[in-house]
């Protein structure tokens, strides 16, 4: 194939697949079966490969995130990003009413009621209709620059369908889905690690990845709901329905209901309506936006200092109710963490009698001041587990006792510390060090015969409780020396049970490698590090072998898990484990192994960018002998670029390499370094 064929077909596929990723993300109306969409996006990545120069920032395939950056950049928007003035009051909705209407007064004023979207603000700006800068809020002026992870976003278009303006900004909001928010809460709690509190948090939290890896990973969305400064648009729009159905013919996720209200009782009809089918939206609403339609009239209105005076947020009250919080009780987790638990009186909220809610950890309580006998305020408001939110002060009556947080594990009374948590996004915790704590072994068990680790039927809290009080078991490996008679020494144990559950234990032995890694509980890996693992070694021994490097090199491992999985294989402890798990007879070899390209040249996880031609070798095949070596093969030059090979009638790249001092090598250079 030429370059010139390449670039064609190219083209026709990356547009293929936008319209396909469109009609699924945006609409939700997939227009091709996953096998064909797969072979498309195969057919894409393959040409991309052979022909690295055609890789641009809004191909499809880029939505999978690139190099991690050091920072984000400050970034200033064209027009200032403004918020909105908001109340919880019906009654201050007609005053806003009756205000605009006198700063406009004898005309008809016409309303849209939208959903108030609780996620991050964001400032997305297209050139000619292609998808250039992505910034956060900030102080309303200057926000971060955060393209790199809003392109992993994928109901965002990078590329806009029809007729363009040169310049536009699109404002709207990036959120977490609910479905998406809960299951990375699932598995953040499956690694050990903190859940987050809200989806807001989690979305924010995401986006400040500097790996936008990680950010193609996170169930993020977007919902635009309007327009910053544009410029030279052939289009003039008169009324805000009109930008909104622009926005969704070009291929923006635009909400899915609005309403048209012409008078106070509409605008509180629409909000009640909305609030009465919110809790179906795929995203966290917390409440309605209510502006003027006619942008003329939006003009004359004007602005505040900090607000537009033609719009309104009407907010819903959160879900709460106030209990008597009869003590503080604390958890102890597989991993150790202390976790703080209000212990309530049972209330009835949102759907379900509420009689325990998390008090997150002890600094929190502390910046609460929240005492045992207190009044308290709990909240669902798209928490998983209900959180304590504040004390009623007013209900104190002096007889309240301020907590004391154990200075010792209260389940082993072990020494405990306090642990700076993984990427900084979570607060710091207590950690009980000792690592034959009961709650801990007890944890151990449950995790190691879970259904995502070695499947053993019947280790549940109840048995693997009793295991641990009976001094039957201390770690994993002593459930492979379990006998029929100690299992029955175990109150209320029938035979029958007992049997099964040493079948369950045999036949753990031989299940696949990932589930006893992910078994083994180290702190952040969970099945998808597992799985990654499993498919990158080959067995147990060479996982435990490998440098904190060459762990790194697995997909899906960063430097954080890499570290974790290094430092646990050289703990005694851990050692001794494996020891006694491979005497037992466990399965320690991957059927899942991927043969490895070999790691000891000087090309290993080395990036290549080839540029112009080379005299004897094609592209295609330096690539693939760099790749057979372990090399990685990059589009673009960066600080991150190793080596640049350049052949013939090299450009900017070249270029490029040069003012960032990155090597140079010309072909025989290159067959040299390769067979070294
Ligand atoms: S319009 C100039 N519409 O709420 C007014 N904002 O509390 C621009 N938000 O900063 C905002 N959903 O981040 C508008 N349908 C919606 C919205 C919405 C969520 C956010 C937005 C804004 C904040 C104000």
């Amino acid at each position: 194939m030429t370059t010139g064929q390449a670039s064609k077909r190219h083209a026709e596929l990356a547009t293929e697949v936008r319209s396909h990723d469109e009609a699924y993300y945006v609409h939700a109306r997939p227009t091709i079966s996953d096998q064909d969409y797969d072979r498309l996006y195969r057919e894409l990545l393959d040409l991309e490969k052979q022909f690295p120069e055609l890789v641009t920032p809004d191909s499809p395939t880029q939505r999978v995130g690139g190099t991690p950056i050091s920072e984000f950049k400050p970034v200033q928007h064209l027009t200032p990003m403004l918020s909105l003035d908001n109340t919880y009051s019906q009654a201050e909705v007609r005053e806003f009413v009756q205000r605009v209407q006198r700063i406009i007064p004898g005309e008809t004023l016409e309303w849209i009621v939208e959903p108030k979207v609780d996620g991050v603000a964001m400032n997305l700006r297209f050139e000619r209709g292609e998808f250039v800068l992505g910034a956060t809020r900030g102080d309303g002026t200057t926000g971060d620059d955060i393209t790199v992870n809003l392109r992993t976003i994928r109901n965002l278009p990078m590329r806009l369908k029809g007729e363009a303006p040169p310049l536009m900004e699109v404002r709207g909001e990036v959120y977490m889905t609910r479905a998406g928010f809960e299951q990375l809460n699932k598995q953040r709690v499956a690694r050990g690690e903190e859940a987050f509190a809200n989806a807001r948090n989690s979305a924010a939290g995401s986006l400040k990845q500097l790996d936008s890896r990680i950010v193609a990973k996170r169930p993020l969305a977007l919902k635009v709901y309007g327009l910053g400064k544009v410029e030279g648009a052939k289009k003039n729009f008169e009324t805000h329905s009109e930008v909104l159905s622009w926005l969704k013919a070009v291929g923006f996720p635009t909400p899915e209901k609005t309403w048209q209200c012409c008078s106070e009782d509409e605008l509180l009809a629409a909000i009640d309506e909305l609030d009465k089918i919110r809790r179906d939206f795929a995203y966290e609403t917390d409440g309605a936006v209510i502006k003027l339609n006619s942008l003329a009239q939006r003009e004359r209105a004007g602005f505040t200092a900090k607000a537009p005076r033609w719009a309104m947020a009407y907010k819903y009250a959160a879900e709460q109710a106030e209990t008597k919080l009869k003590a503080i009780t604390i958890q102890v987790g597989r991993t150790g963490t202390l976790t703080p638990v209000a212990e309530l009186e049972p209330v009835f909220l949102a759907g379900s009698t509420i009689a325990r809610a998390t008090l997150h950890n002890e600094d929190e309580i502390r910046r609460k001041d929240i005492r045992v006998g207190d009044t308290v305020t709990i909240e669902k408001a798209g928490e998983v587990i209900p959180a304590v939110v504040g004390v009623v002060i007013t209900k104190r009556t002096g007889n309240e006792v301020a907590f004391e947080f154990p200075r010792r594990c209260p389940e082993c009374n072990g020494e405990i510390q306090r642990v700076a948590a993984m990427g900084g996004d979570i607060a710091a915790a207590w950690r009980c060090m000792n690592p034959d704590c009961p709650a801990q072994v007890q944890g151990r068990l449950v995790h190691w015969c879970s259904r995502g680790s070695m499947d053993i039927e019947g280790g549940g809290d109840v048995l693997t409780s009793q295991l641990v009080k009976n001094n039957l078991v201390k770690d994993v490996a002593d459930l492979y020396n379990l006998t029929l008679e100690q299992l029955l020494t175990i109150e209320r144990m029938g035979k029958k049970s007992a049997q099964n559950f040493l079948e369950g234990i045999a036949a753990s032995k031989s299940r696949e490698l990932w589930r006893l890694i992910h078994g083994l509980g180290i702190l952040h890996v969970g099945v998808g590090g597992a799985k990654a693992l499993a498919r990158a070694f080959h067995t147990l021994d060479e996982i435990a072998n490998a440098s904190v490097e060459q762990l790194t090199e697995t997909n899906d491992i960063g430097e954080v898990i890499a570290q974790s999985i290094h430092d646990w294989f050289r703990n005694a402890r851990n050692q001794n484990l494996i020891e006694r798990l491979r005497a037992a007879g466990l399965n320690f070899t991957s059927s899942t192994a991927i043969a490895r390209a070999p790691t000891n040249s000087a090309v290993a996880g080395k990036t290549f960018v080839l540029t112009g031609t080379l005299p004897t070798l094609k592209r295609e095949e330096a690539a693939a002998r760099i790749e057979a070596a372990g090399g990685k093969v990059s589009g673009s030059v960066s600080k991150k670029t190793d080596f640049v090979v350049a052949g013939e009638e090299a450009g900017s790249k070249l270029t490029k390499a040069q003012d960032l001092g990155v090597a140079i090598l010309d072909e025989p250079a290159l067959l040299k370094l390769l067979g070294s």
